[in-house]
């Protein structure tokens, strides 16, 4: 059955597939209004234990305009793995359903949710990473810049689950990748030493670094996120004092490369990680990042469902 629950799970050619079969659909509505209705009778079960506008409602409309069907479960009605077992929630829930996603905190859920389901599981976040929101990334890229060899992403920021995600399937895909972030909030070594194999076989360019200045120098794509991520908010005004040079603002876009573009996953935490200058300003594509989100997830569903 296939999972997705890690961009690493995947081979190059698979994630080239998700990217190419998403543009694909993306292109078959732009021209004729709507998609054919390939998931037409299937039905997505999500389920939530964070809050959500980007992943709840891209992949809600990805099913209807596919002809099939989504339905969303709030945190505190499943309240998973208190009110029942992660595991009888999956064993439950995939004799409903035809695909799951889910958004947790601990990863071990995601995994746990794979073992017992009878339906392919897709990972909408976890603490760990955010594979969906990769796909969409890169797919952005593509559509912005013509290809993903070669090309230079900055992550500047925490290095968190969005990052994760990036790296690896930077990596996989051969697009050279310098991240920047606060001594302490590096990115897991686990993750550095997976994205380094990758690298030897992609020829991905790896720097890692605690100085935005260095990591954006040449690059063709700036990215950041929320210093405190969901689950965080405990460390938030910590966070808010270590950050600050961190912050994607005029100047450090000025020192890219001058057609560089800037992205964020949103939500934003404008006049922190983001100024309202960059977030609004030329260089910006945050909306047609989050539209996007849709059209990937058209791909990551037919690939689970093995349309693709
Ligand atoms: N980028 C993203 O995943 O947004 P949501 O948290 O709104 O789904
Ligand atoms: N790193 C952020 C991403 C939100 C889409 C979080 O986990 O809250």
């Amino acid at each position: 059955m296939r999972h997705f629950v890690s961009v690493a799970d995947l081979t190059p050619e698979e994630i080239q597939k998700i990217l190419d079969f998403s543009m694909t659909l993306k292109k078959e509505r732009a021209e004729k209004g709507e998609n054919k209705p390939i998931l037409k009778g299937k039905a997505l079960g999500m389920l939530f234990q964070k809050p959500s506008l980007r992943t709840r409602v891209s992949f809600e409309m990805a099913m209807v305009q596919l002809g099939g069907y989504a339905f969303y479960l709030s945190p505190s009605e499943v309240k998973l793995g208190q009110r029942e077992s992660v595991a009888d929630v999956a064993r439950v829930l995939s004799r409903y359903v035809d695909v799951i996603m889910a958004r947790v905190f601990a990863h071990e859920h995601i995994l746990e949710m794979a073992r017992y389901s009878r339906v392919p599981i897709i990972n909408g976040l976890s603490d760990f990473n955010h594979p969906c929101q990769a796909i969409a990334d890169f797919f952005t890229i593509m559509e912005k810049k013509g290809a993903l060899k070669g090309l230079k992403l900055a992550f500047v920021g925490d290095g968190n689950n969005v990052a994760t995600s990036l790296i690896l399937t930077a990596t996989k895909l051969g697009t050279d990748f310098s991240i920047a972030t606060p001594p302490g909030y590096e990115l897991p070594k686990s993750v550095v030493d997976q994205a380094r194999e990758f690298a030897e076989h992609s020829g991905s360019d790896i720097s890692i670094t605690d100085d935005p200045h260095e990591a954006v120098r040449g690059a063709d794509v700036i990215y950041t996120d929320v210093w405190a991520s969901m689950g965080q908010e405990a460390e938030s005004e910590k966070r808010r004092r270590v950050f600050p040079p961190y912050q994607v603002n005029e100047k450090l876009v000025g020192e890219a490369k001058s057609d560089a573009i800037v992205m964020h996953c949103l939500p934003a935490h404008r006049g922190q990680e983001i100024t309202d200058g960059v977030a609004d300003g030329p260089h910006s594509v945050l909306f047609d990042q989050a539209e996007n989100r849709m059209h990937a997830q058209k791909g990551i569903i037919a690939w689970v469902l093995e349309k693709i």
